[in-house]
């Protein structure tokens, strides 16, 4: 049994950080991707405070198609550069979103979402997909935040097999 244990005075930098070891220590032993993007996504939504959804949309010719996830059932597939994460997509850059309402052209898969923030999962330069949070609090991420979930991102995609078939 896997138990995450946070420090609750410590700073928003410092517990990305013990985050992020237990982080690479629970996908560690298991490079499927899948399977790690699913358990990344539970980690995520377990560690991070006031979310609603958390989890992953993947490249496919020019959209992106729901992986695994965390949340209410949500919209399936997302034409590149639709929406917050299909900005991400073709961008290639996070996407932090402080009023979900106040972005023209979100994509309201749950109507409690008001703040969002998707990163893109690129390895060697090439789109893999986009892992995606919700929030129903406006302004929920900092730029602390981002870095830290960025952080995640890149522990995900450093323990991770990108070259998935079934
Ligand atoms: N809000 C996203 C759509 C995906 S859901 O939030 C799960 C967007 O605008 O791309």
């Amino acid at each position: 049994m896997f138990t995450i244990e946070t420090h609750p005075t410590a700073s928003v930098e410092e517990s990305y950080r013990e985050l992020n070891t237990q982080l690479a220590a629970l996908l560690s032993g298991e490079r499927d991707l899948i399977c790690n993007a699913a358990q990344f996504s539970a980690f995520v939504m377990q560690t991070v405070a006031d979310l609603n959804w958390s989890g992953f949309y993947f490249a496919r010719g020019e959209e992106l198609v729901l992986g695994p996830y965390v949340g209410k059932v949500a919209c399936t597939r997302i034409p590149f550069g639709r929406g917050v994460c299909g900005k991400a997509a073709t961008a290639l850059q996070t996407q932090r979103i402080e009023d979900v309402h106040a972005f023209e052209g979100h994509i309201a898969c749950d109507a409690a979402s008001a703040s969002e923030v998707v990163i893109p999962v690129v390895v060697d330069g090439k789109l893999i997909g986009v892992f995606d949070m919700d929030s129903p609090k406006v302004g929920r991420f900092s730029e602390a935040d981002q870095v830290g979930l960025e952080s995640f991102v890149s522990t995900f995609i450093a323990a991770t097999d990108m070259n998935w078939s079934i």
